[in-house]
């Protein structure tokens, strides 16, 4: 039996693993139990998910254990992209498509990247936001992600976006593109009123390095902070952490 924390600050469900294999584990029975009610009651599941290093084997995992008959109910989104082309090496959809994408047979209609090439990020932006809309069939309210998988930076980001950043203050678009001149990438992110809609979202962190940040949103809960804004409010909250990353809950 894995020996999970459990802890609950406000709309946050906090669980600390371990290792990043429970961690892993447990976000697959997690992402299986949203995903069966999703189709049972929708007839799909859909999900957005987010880049980095810190999914990379969680989405193995995904494509080695996931049911078929789930995989082929389930629509695949991107929370995020950075604006190079869908095969150059900092690619979000490159890395899921090499982590899950190459292991399961999902329809190609299940597929949802964004078109990074020949466009603007704007233009992409905005296609990207059609694309969503005429998927849910919702040309006017805000679609809900049966889940949303996102991760942390060191500064407090999360999807692409950063501390400061305009595309912060988006209350209208779906999806807006990402100028922030700490990074040299143009960027490609849901926006926090697409976010917030969500029925289920993930936060996945480990290691020390993230510990020092995950205090700041979690405990001070630093409004200044793009990931503390993430606050679904007919949806649930979840951060699924490593016991370093976790490490102010048991700082005696
Ligand atoms: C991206 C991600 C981004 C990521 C964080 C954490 O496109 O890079 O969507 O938001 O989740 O930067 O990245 P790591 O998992 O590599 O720490």
């Amino acid at each position: 039996m894995e020996n999970i924390i459990k802890i609950t600050l406000g709309p946050r469900k906090i669980y600390l693993f371990s290792t990043y294999y429970e961690l892993s584990r447990f976000t697959l029975k997690t992402w299986e139990k949203i995903s069966r009610l999703a189709i049972e009651l929708r007839g799909h599941f859909t999900v957005a998910l987010s880049g980095g290093s810190t999914p990379v084997g969680f989405y193995q995992n995904l494509s080695f254990y996931l049911p078929h008959t789930l995989w082929k109910k389930t629509h695949l989104f991107l929370a995020d992209e950075r604006f190079v082309p869908l095969d150059h090496e900092e690619s979000n959809f490159r890395m899921i498509q090499k982590n899950i994408l190459k292991r399961i047979n999902l329809p190609k209609a299940n597929i949802h990247p964004m078109a990074t090439e020949n466009t603007d990020p704007d233009t992409c932006a905005k296609k990207y936001e059609q694309t969503i809309r005429e998927f849910f069939h919702s040309e006017k309210k805000i679609p809900p992600f049966d889940l949303i998988l996102l991760g942390i930076g060191e500064d407090g980001h999360t999807a692409s976006l950063f501390p400061g950043a305009s595309a912060l203050q988006e209350t209208h678009r779906l999806v807006v593109p990402v100028q922030y001149e700490k990074i040299k990438q143009k960027r490609i992110s849901f926006s926090l009123p697409l976010i917030n809609k969500a029925r289920n979202i993930i936060f996945l962190a480990y290691g020390q390095n993230k510990a020092p940040i995950l205090s700041e949103v979690l405990e001070k809960n630093n409004q200044t902070l793009p990931a503390s804004l993430v606050d679904p409010k007919e949806g649930r909250l979840f951060f699924f952490l490593d016991k370093e990353a976790g490490e102010f809950f048991h700082r005696d």
